[in-house]
């Protein structure tokens, strides 16, 4: 069946190989992000991987104003994949010249935005549109450092405070049959995630990690959400499903 889908950090990593994999399904993909010139590459990746339609829409999922005219535009979806997020102390603009409790704060509300806010914007904003349909499924991208913490704490905070929303989303909408859940990633290599700071000895020690001894890639999320959306998984919401090569035990 030919669904409708949304797919939010498409423009690469994780969310770019979302849509690519779910384009062989030849669904209509509609693709968020804030850079136009790669949303419209991995576009052109998804049509000849054989999506039926293709619209790259660019925005900034952390400013409301902006949210709306572009889900004015976009319909109504079958499938909403909120992959969009960061480590906004990791990003190229960090203030990283700030100290003490003000780098704290900057990193934290940063990280509020950019994993929480972009999510709550894109999810809102469709709740408030009536444009999620009868039976949808929807996604949330959360993160090992939701469990175990992420240095700094303002990163694994926000992938948390994911969770929560979810439940209670799950529990909003199940009576039109939508589903909510959550994937939790570990270490995913061949993503921008990192900015070009993974370096080879952190690597090793990620992938040491791991029982089953190598790192994530997109496509092992991708498979995931896949399922979760699928008619497959037609009993499963308001769960959260780790994908971490057992980085992380349990829970
Ligand atoms: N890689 C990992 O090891 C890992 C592990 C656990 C969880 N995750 C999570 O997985 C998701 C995908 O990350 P990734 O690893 O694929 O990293 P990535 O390659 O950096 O992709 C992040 C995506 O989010 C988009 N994005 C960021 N801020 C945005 C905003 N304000 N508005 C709209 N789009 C925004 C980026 O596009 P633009 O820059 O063009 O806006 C990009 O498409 C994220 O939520 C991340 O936190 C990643």
């Amino acid at each position: 069946m030919t669904r409708r889908i949304c797919i939010s950090g498409a423009s690469s990593g994780i969310g770019a190989r979302i849509a690519v994999d779910l384009a062989r399904e030849g669904h209509h993909l509609t693709l968020l992000a804030r850079r136009q010139n790669l949303l419209d590459e991995v576009a052109e990746q998804a049509r000849a991987a054989g999506a039926t339609s293709v619209t790259p829409l660019a925005v900034d999922l952390t400013v409301p104003e902006q949210v709306r005219p572009v889900l004015e535009q976009a319909g109504r979806f079958d499938v909403v994949v909120a992959a969009a997020g960061a480590n906004a102390a990791l990003a190229a603009d960090a203030q990283t010249h700030l100290k003490g409790m003000a780098w704290a704060a900057w990193h934290w509300e940063a990280n509020f935005r950019a994993n929480v806010l972009s999510a709550v914007t894109l999810l809102e904003g469709l709740r408030e549109l009536d444009a999620l349909a009868e039976g949808a499924s929807i996604v949330l991208l959360s993160s090992i450092a939701a469990y175990r913490g992420s240095g700094s704490g303002s990163y694994g905070g926000s992938k948390a405070a994911l969770h929560p929303y979810a439940y209670d989303l799950a529990a909003a909408l199940g009576p039109q049959g939508i589903r909510v859940n959550v994937v939790a990633p570990g270490y995913i290599a061949e993503t921008n995630f990192f900015q070009g700071q993974m370096s080879e000895q952190r690597h090793e020690t990620l992938v040491g990690q791991t029982l089953i001894g190598r790192a994530g890639m997109p496509d092992d999320v991708s498979e995931t959400v896949r399922w979760l959306t699928s008619a497959g998984a037609r009993h499963v919401t308001g769960q959260i499903i780790q994908v971490n090569g057992g980085a992380s035990l349990g829970h």
